[in-house]
């Protein structure tokens, strides 16, 4: 599967923050909020990745991150021109997507559900997989309603009257019909190409999947300046705690076998002396003395 990592849009509600930076490229805590949506694909073996930007912010993105071969992945970078639409990053990447399935992210979630997006990525056949959030304020958020069986029913855009307390996070895994069917999706009453109406576009079909991120699980906003800063208090809290850093790109690399033992520590070796840099000099020195372990 591929990956596209969104990261346009305008950032409107971190102003003046996103006045001269993306909103993608604010810290979360001890890292740049690009970092954590990229972890997921990585660590779902995602490794070939479009990544979508402004045409203002694609320099400071690629000065970020590179072409990826460091991580031992692939990165691509396309520009969005203005903010048409989640969608519109479909028909963006139409060439990238070619005939190989999606997984579709939006690059300021913070998404830790476990094992719920790699099982997903593998499980996944045809159609599209979404999954859903139970939230305490779904208007802001695509609903999905279920049926007494569990069955999704309906999906709607931020309604005014939710029929379910479940949103829909901002990762969706599709076929390559979904170029076809982002192409018929007509622009909304806000003028944007909305990726509920694509999700919409399978249900009817009976071709959606929805995986319920069970209790516990954290898919955290940070479009506004109090959840951006509750999504870095959220990660601080549990890296202290385990001592695990979450949302950290170079350690997926190396859990998935991307790199080898031997480039990840001359990939830490060139970082300056920093916290980040001990973490992975730590983790480097662990994996030789006892090897891989499950985390
Ligand atoms: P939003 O948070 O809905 O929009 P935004 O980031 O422009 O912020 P604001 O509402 O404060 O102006 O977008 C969710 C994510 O999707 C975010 O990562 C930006 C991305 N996005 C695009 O890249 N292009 C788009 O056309 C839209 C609508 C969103």
């Amino acid at each position: 599967m591929k990956g596209i990592l969104l990261a346009g849009g305008t950032g409107s509600r971190l102003y003046p923050l996103t006045q001269v930076t993306s909103k993608q490229l604010q810290p979360v805590y001890d890292k740049p909020m690009v970092y954590y949506p990229l972890t997921v694909l990585m660590a779902a073996g995602i490794r070939d990745i479009c990544l979508i930007t402004t045409p203002q912010d694609q320099a400071r993105f690629q000065t970020l991150l590179g072409d990826g071969s460091a991580w031992g992945i692939r990165l691509e970078y396309r520009t969005q021109e203005r903010p048409a639409g989640i969608a519109e990053a479909l028909l963006i990447a139409e060439s990238f997507i070619a005939d190989s399935p999606v997984a579709l992210m939006l690059g300021d979630n913070i998404f830790f559900a476990g094992d719920a997006f790699p099982k997903a990525v593998s499980d996944f056949q045809d159609g599209a997989t979404v999954f859903a959030y139970h939230v305490h304020d779904p208007e802001r958020y695509g609903v999905v309603e279920f049926d007494d069986e569990g069955r999704a029913v309906s999906l709607e855009e931020k309604p005014s009257e939710p029929k379910s307390n479940f949103a829909v996070p901002g990762a969706y895994l599709f076929d390559a019909q979904v170029i076809e069917k982002a192409r018929h999706v007509k622009p909304s009453a806000r003028g944007e190409l909305e990726i509920t109406d694509v999700n919409k576009a399978y249900l009817v079909e009976g071709r959606l999947r929805v995986v319920r991120l069970s209790r516990g699980t954290a898919w955290l906003d940070a479009g506004t300046s109090s959840s951006l800063h509750e999504a870095s208090a959220y990660v601080q809290t549990i890296e202290k705690r385990q001592g695990m850093k979450l949302g950290c790109p170079e350690e997926a690399a190396l859990r998935r076998g991307f790199l080898s033992l031997e480039a990840f520590e001359a990939l830490v070796a060139a970082m300056p002396n920093c916290e980040y840099r001990e973490y992975l000099s730590d983790l480097a020195a662990e994996v030789r003395r006892v090897g891989l372990t499950a985390a």
